[in-house]
């Protein structure tokens, strides 16, 4: 798939046929590491402007406006900036402003229903094998503002997403946005496909920005599947593409999410990863002149990622106020590293967001799936979709789990005599129980757990009716748990 990359030529050729009348030219006067500099277009270019690079032999490569110093324009190319040299013609599409001044267009991509169960580059084209992708009939922004934040709708209901751990500890609003904090290897990929599979949305959207490129087709064949890819669009950028691409595929997927979103449906978004679009941010913005600020981070990628993630979220109210509004409902993927929760990244991603869910190393490696800390997770919004009965169920669980992570070393030491303390009795009885109700293989997309289900097991499968949904589901299930055989009334 990573041949795709290279077409950058052709998509540089394709662009420019759609420039009817306006066609602006600069030479190339300077390159230097992965940017080129380009003379006598500064005034008519902006930043984010598109031209093509044209080496004297071989096909032109797209880039685009990063920065301007000295009169010159900085451009980063789509594509390699091999066979350029200084002279290079710099072509941009361009259309006319109101006054007359010919300015170079943004880039727009053009989504429609036909692109669901595609999988599609940054710049709108196919990767699948699979034939042309039709264009919708709107073109849109690709970096288009956040709707204007008064006139957005509310977080909608609670959005069952299909697996326990998340239905019932971090119970997520139609429109919100959480944050996922794991480090590598511990089941992102898993969980991002199960979600895909299983969420009650009317359509994912995947942003895959920096995956290894080997592990894509696992991913799409295994986690997602024919079910998952069906109802998904894809926007890829494996980690070899330059750093514009991979940039751009987050705002791609953002692009697609919203054309879905503001047709009233219900939208999931998952990037995977905000931390590599932060290191694309990272290397445009250092070759863009800028000075390394936070730990290596440039300034401008604390600007531009609350820009991103604030388009996910609600969308605008509705004017006519029966219909229903649309919501992106998003998982962003933050890598932790040695549990650094507090690199530049995690931190700017969870003051911006409205929740976490942190995957744990130590609960992947005792081979608890989905590797959910869920004492270490939280949904700011839960708190506005939980009945009474819900709520108390949740505290009394976290009570249980952290009381038992506390004294799980003295109880396993044998220092701790079983009748000392009746909290941790209850606690050492009931932590197994809530372990198996988190857990979840990754084909489980059932709303009761598998353990209840199997003949012979000793408790009762909760009641879920056909068609009941999982938050409901999962609540049945902790409230199951945390009834020991005799109990009349756990809460
Ligand atoms: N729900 C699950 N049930 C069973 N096993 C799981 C589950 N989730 C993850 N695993 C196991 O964990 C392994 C790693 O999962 P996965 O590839 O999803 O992690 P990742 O965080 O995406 O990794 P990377 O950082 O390498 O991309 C899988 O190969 C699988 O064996
Ligand atoms: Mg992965």
């Amino acid at each position: 798939m990573s041949t795709c990359f290279h077409n950058s030529s052709i998509r540089a050729r394709a662009a420019l046929r759609d420039v009817a009348a306006l066609r602006l030219e600069g030479r190339v006067v300077g390159l230097s590491g992965l940017a080129a500099d380009v003379a006598g277009l500064a005034g008519h270019l902006a930043i984010g402007s598109r031209l093509a690079l044209h080496p004297r032999d071989g096909d032109p490569v797209l880039a685009e406006v990063v920065g301007f110093h000295d009169g010159l324009a900085r451009t980063m190319a789509f594509g390699s900036l091999q066979g350029l040299g200084p002279g290079a013609a710099a072509v941009a599409p361009a259309r006319r402003r109101p006054g007359g001044m010919a300015l170079a267009a943004p880039a727009t991509l053009s989504p429609c229903a036909a692109w669901l169960g595609r999988v599609i580059d940054p710049l709108g084209q196919p990767l699948d094998g699979r034939g042309p992708l039709p264009a919708g009939t709107h073109p849109r922004l690709v970096r288009a503002a956040p709707p204007v934040a008064a006139l957005r709708a509310r977080l909608g209901p609670r959005l069952d997403l299909g697996v326990r751990a998340l239905d019932a500890f971090t119970t997520t609003r139609q429109g919100q946005r959480l944050g996922l904090f794991a480090g590598s290897g511990v089941g992102k990929s898993t969980l991002l496909g199960m979600l895909a599979r299983g969420a009650a949305c009317d359509v994912a959207v995947l942003a895959l920005v920096g995956e290894r490129g080997r592990e894509v087709r696992e991913f799409l064949e295994d986690e997602l599947g024919a079910t998952g890819l069906a109802r998904s669009v894809v926007v890829l950028a494996t980690s070899d593409a330059p750093p514009l691409l991979r940039r751009e595929a987050a705002h791609a997927a953002m692009t697609v999410a919203e054309h879905f979103r503001d047709q009233g449906q219900q939208v999931l978004l998952m990037m995977d990863s905000v931390t590599r679009f932060c290191l694309a941010l990272r290397e445009i913005g250092l070759s863009a002149g800028e000075p390394p600020a936070t730990r290596g981070f440039p300034p401008s990628v604390f600007a531009e990622l609350p820009r991103l993630l604030e388009r996910a979220g609600p969308g605008l109210e509705p004017a006519d106020p029966a219909a229903a509004p649309g919501h992106i409902t998003a998982l962003f993927t933050v890598l932790v590293e040695g549990d650094d929760h507090n690199e530049p990244v995690a931190d700017a991603v969870r003051g911006i967001l409205d929740g976490h869910v942190v995957l744990d190393r130590r609960i992947a490696e005792a081979g608890r799936y989905p590797a959910v800390d869920v004492l270490r997770s939280l949904s700011r919004a839960a708190s506005g979709c939980l009945s009474g009965e819900e709520t108390a169920l949740l505290r009394r669980a976290r009570a249980v789990l952290a009381l038992h992570a506390d004294m799980a070393d003295l109880v396993r030491l044998g220092a701790y005599r079983p009748g000392a303390d009746p909290a941790v009795d209850e606690a050492v009885a009931l932590a197994p129980r809530l372990e198996a109700m988190l857990r979840q293989e990754r084909d489980d997309m059932s709303p009761v757990p598998r353990a209840a289900r199997q003949p012979g097991a000793r408790s009762q499968p909760p009641q879920a009716p056909v068609g009941i949904s999982s938050i409901d589901a999962a609540f049945a299930a902790l409230r199951q748990a945390l009834t020991l055989p005799g109990d009349a009334d756990a809460t």
